[in-house]
């Protein structure tokens, strides 16, 4: 996987055909080998025509974008934000069949959503809500218990108390 510039479509993990039926080989050609490369093709060029960039790794990129000069911004926010999503959820798949095994990962979303399914109906919930191609992110969240267990909006209203603005304008402004 290369991560600095001049960035290369890196082959997927698995053939083409290794997600039917569920996703399409013709899909897969498609979104890999024409959406990802655009991105990649953009993020690209704009390195090429500004070569201060080039020292920066994609995710490095997906940081310092909004220290750059305005017309550069989206451009790098969005490619290096596409590339970096695609290759994200490409890795992030596999054959249907293949084992995996995630006991953690599952005994949290239980405590978190109820159940597995409930997650997934949630994930699914939240990924047709975005606007756009509907990248969907399960993030893992601080844990506000114990004291608060999972009473949210008592936890922020406490965090408040504790936010040291101070750096958090410093990173802001990075
Ligand atoms: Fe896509």
């Amino acid at each position: 996987m290369n991560s600095y510039y001049p960035f290369v479509n890196t082959p997927l993990p698995y053939a083409y055909n290794a997600l039917e039926p569920f996703i399409d080989e013709k899909t897969m050609h498609l979104h890999h080998d024409r959406h990802l490369q655009t991105y990649i093709d953009n993020l690209n060029k704009v390195l090429e025509e500004n070569p201060a960039l080039q020292r920066f790794s994609l995710e490095e990129l997906l940081t310092v974008w909004r220290r750059l000069p305005c017309r550069l911004q989206n451009p790098v926010r969005n490619n290096a934000g596409g590339v970096f999503s695609h290759r994200f959820y490409f890795n992030g798949m596999k054959e249907p069949a293949a084992p995996c095994s995630a006991p953690v990962l599952f005994r949290e979303m239980t405590c978190r959503f109820g159940s597995p399914e409930n997650f997934k109906a949630l994930f699914k919930e939240a990924a047709l809500s975005v606007f756009g191609s509907g990248y969907a992110w399960l993030v893992r969240e601080h844990a506000y218990y114990l004291k608060h267990y999972n009473m949210r909006a008592a936890y922020i209203d406490a965090w408040f108390h504790v936010v040291n603005w101070s750096q958090a304008e410093r990173r802001f402004c990075v």
